[in-house]
């Protein structure tokens, strides 16, 4: 998959198991850098928020196959999570991306690593290929997981009394797996990564959460952090971007685990590469 323009947005996606608060933490992030006032360079607010499996029509329809349709073998499972990643980055993500708006997703990649692999017992390899070619290679800048015990999930969803979809209903073991394989994923690559304990209060979540994002933003030449010495390294132009006050201050003050809050990522639209992202696979 070829860009028609340089990617000059920041991709930055959300992960954790079931039960983690991802959709809370997402709404309260986007909340946060409204407030802090991003916006394009033409002045207007753009910042894209969406999800996997979903955030398409056509991905409407294939989650509700996925979640709420009967069995799935398998590898049918991960081509439908694929295809709706490959609608996703096509129609939403890419075109946000080329327009320089800032996308937070609610899930993407790494879901089909840690549920496809670790949980349905595909290889690493099948699911990194198919998913290659859904996507064109394409990475976030940061991916934040929300790192939580299974049984705290699993406890926190039945507190919330509704009903479980069919990933959900999966057991307590394979939630187990997948969380194991989300924490190896980072470990295996801090610099993608920043890891927050999602077991603590939501607002404790959310500035560390908030602090992370924050600091790739500045990485990226979006945000300034105010106070700071860090200068991006793919910092635009001055004026290119307003600058976005970050109240949360430094992902490392703010106690986020994992050195990917200080990383700089990849240049956006540099073409294959390590980071940035649009990585090869
Ligand atoms: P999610 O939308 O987070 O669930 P909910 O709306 O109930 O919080 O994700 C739906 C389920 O799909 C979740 O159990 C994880 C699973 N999933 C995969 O197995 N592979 C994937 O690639 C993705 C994106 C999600």
């Amino acid at each position: 998959m070829t860009s028609r323009r340089p990617l000059t947005g920041a991709f930055i996606a959300l992960e954790g198991g079931d039960g983690a608060g991802k959709s809370t933490q997402l709404e309260m992030l986007a909340a946060a850098l409204r407030r802090r006032g991003l916006v394009d360079t033409a002045g207007r607010p753009d910042l894209v928020l969406t999800r996997e499996p979903g955030g398409t029509q056509v991905g409407q329809e294939i989650r509700q196959t996925l979640l709420h349709g009967g069995e799935v073998a398998p590898v049918a499972e991960a081509l439908l999570y694929a295809a709706d990643r490959a609608q996703h980055v096509a129609a939403v993500v890419l075109p946000a991306l080329e327009r320089g708006a800032v996308v937070l997703t609610d899930r993407y990649l790494d879901s089909s690593i840690a549920y496809q692999v670790e949980g349905r017992g595909l290889t690493e390899a099948q699911v990194r290929g198919m998913n290659a070619y859904a996507t064109g290679g394409l990475l976030p800048h940061l991916t934040v997981l929300l790192d939580i015990d299974p049984k705290e999930a699993a406890l926190r969803q039945a507190a919330s009394g509704g009903p479980l979809d069919r990933m959900e209903r999966a057991g307590l073991g394979f939630h187990q797996r997948v969380n194991a394989r989300y924490r190896s994923l980072m470990a295996a690559d801090p610099e993608r990564y920043a890891v927050v304990n999602a077991a603590q209060p939501p607002e404790v979540v959310h500035s560390q959460v908030l602090a992370s994002v924050m600091a790739i933003l500045a990485d990226l030449g979006l945000a300034e952090l105010p106070g700071s010495a860090r200068r991006g390294k793919h910092a635009r132009p001055a004026g290119a971007r307003v600058a976005v006050a970050a109240a949360a201050g430094h992902a490392a003050a703010a106690g986020v685990t994992g050195p990917a809050a200080q990383a700089g990522a990849g240049q956006p639209g540099q073409g294959l590469g390590s980071g940035g992202r649009r990585v090869a696979q």
